[in-house]
């Protein structure tokens, strides 16, 4: 069988060597990423410009041989197409116009209207699809309803999801809207993906983690679960990685709850007790902590092995935890390939 390794684990297979790719993979850790991005301009006119958003794409997959490439954009984007303006403090991080009121969210440009911004991400889809080794697997991806609207309510990320949780307590119809127009809008930039050529689709959620008891079943659990019931119809079988980052026990039934082939799990459980309780159910992604690629040494050995080993009993896409950090090197990331692939 030639099937890709990727797309064999998400369909349950257990492999000797497991498929990788690393969240960030494309990024400033590398050089190359900083030099194209410096002729881009800036981050956003990077995740615009098709052929340059290609490239990035490409310069890990050609230095390293990962087994998928991942769209290079931005979860942002996607409220960005939406309406309020985006933009990115440098050293920082994202900044946009807020969205608050009912007037606010029903101003949000309606779902049809997103493709006309979107565009030149399908166009780098198509280019990838061209130009990727035919063994390297296409994900692409979007934020999770509830993370996208941390980030449109607060204005920013990081601690500033106080900002949504403070609206659902606050004006629950309002909060509940903009979760609305975020799962059937994510719903069209997903498909659009698809008809562009992605293979798989990531969900990125990863303020899941703050949400608690009957609101994690509600604005994680369910949006999640509603994307991939649609997608699934307009594209049968098609693979779908979910990540609900930090969400604990969350983890444990997130694949039945919500139709995900595969679990992403962050380095704040340990691989053994995410084979134990997420693995029985099906693939799972992670979980290597990403800090090891700055620190190298024998631990980033020791540990990468620590996590194939754990997952060694059924389906696994090997992965960080969370995404690369800039201040990671290079040299290290190549170390960690080797102790997954055996080298
Ligand atoms: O993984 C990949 O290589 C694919 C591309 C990708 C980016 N962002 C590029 C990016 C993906 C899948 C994302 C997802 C994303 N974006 C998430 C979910 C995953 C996560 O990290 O939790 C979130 C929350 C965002 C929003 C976002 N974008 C933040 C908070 C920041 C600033 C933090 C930072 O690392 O600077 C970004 C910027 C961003 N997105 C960069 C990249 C490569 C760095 C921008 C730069 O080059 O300066």
């Amino acid at each position: 069988m030639s099937e890709k390794k990727i797309l064999r684990a998400l369909k349950g297979e257990r492999q000797a060597v497991p498929p990788i790719w690393m969240m960030r993979q494309a990024g400033r850790y590398l050089p190359e990423y900083r030099a194209t991005r410096a002729e881009a301009g800036d981050f956003l006119s990077l995740c615009y410009n098709s052929d340059l958003a290609a490239e990035v794409t490409l310069q890990p997959i050609r230095r390293y041989g990962f087994d998928a490439a991942i769209l290079f954009a931005d979860i942002l984007l996607l409220p960005q197409a939406l309406g309020p303006k985006l933009w990115f403090e440098t050293g920082e991080g994202p900044r946009m116009e807020t969205t608050t009121t009912p007037d606010q969210v029903a101003a949000l440009r309606p779902d049809e209207a997103i493709h006309e911004t979107l565009a030149p991400i399908y166009q780098t889809l198509r280019i990838l699809k061209q130009e990727l080794p035919s063994e390297t697997t296409l994900i692409g991806f979007a934020g999770a309803p509830w993370t996208v609207a941390t980030y449109m309510i607060a204005g920013r990320g990081k601690e500033e999801q106080a900002g949504a949780h403070r609206l659902k307590a606050e004006d629950r119809p309002t909060f509940e809207a903009l979760i609305e127009r975020l799962t059937t809008s994510t719903i069209e930039y997903l498909s659009a993906q698809v008809e562009a050529g992605a293979e798989v689709i990531k969900i990125f959620d990863s303020w899941a983690g703050s949400l608690k008891g009957q609101d994690f079943e509600d604005f994680a659990v369910r949006p999640t679960a509603r994307i991939i019931a649609a997608l699934r119809e307009r594209h049968p079988g098609l693979p779908i990685i979910a990540f609900p980052r930090e969400a604990g026990e969350g983890y444990i039934g997130f694949a039945h709850k919500t139709g995900a082939d595969c679990v992403a799990v962050d380095n704040s459980v340990s691989p053994e007790w995410a084979a134990a309780n997420v693995q029985k159910d099906g693939c799972v992604q992670g979980n290597l902590a990403p800090h090891h690629l700055v620190q190298g040494g024998e631990d980033l050995v020791t540990e990468t092995r620590k996590v194939v080993q754990a997952f060694q009993g059924g389906p696994h896409i090997f992965n960080l935890g969370h995404g690369i950090t800039p201040d990671a090197s290079p040299d290290n990331v190549q170390r960690m390939i080797d102790a997954v692939r055996g080298a």
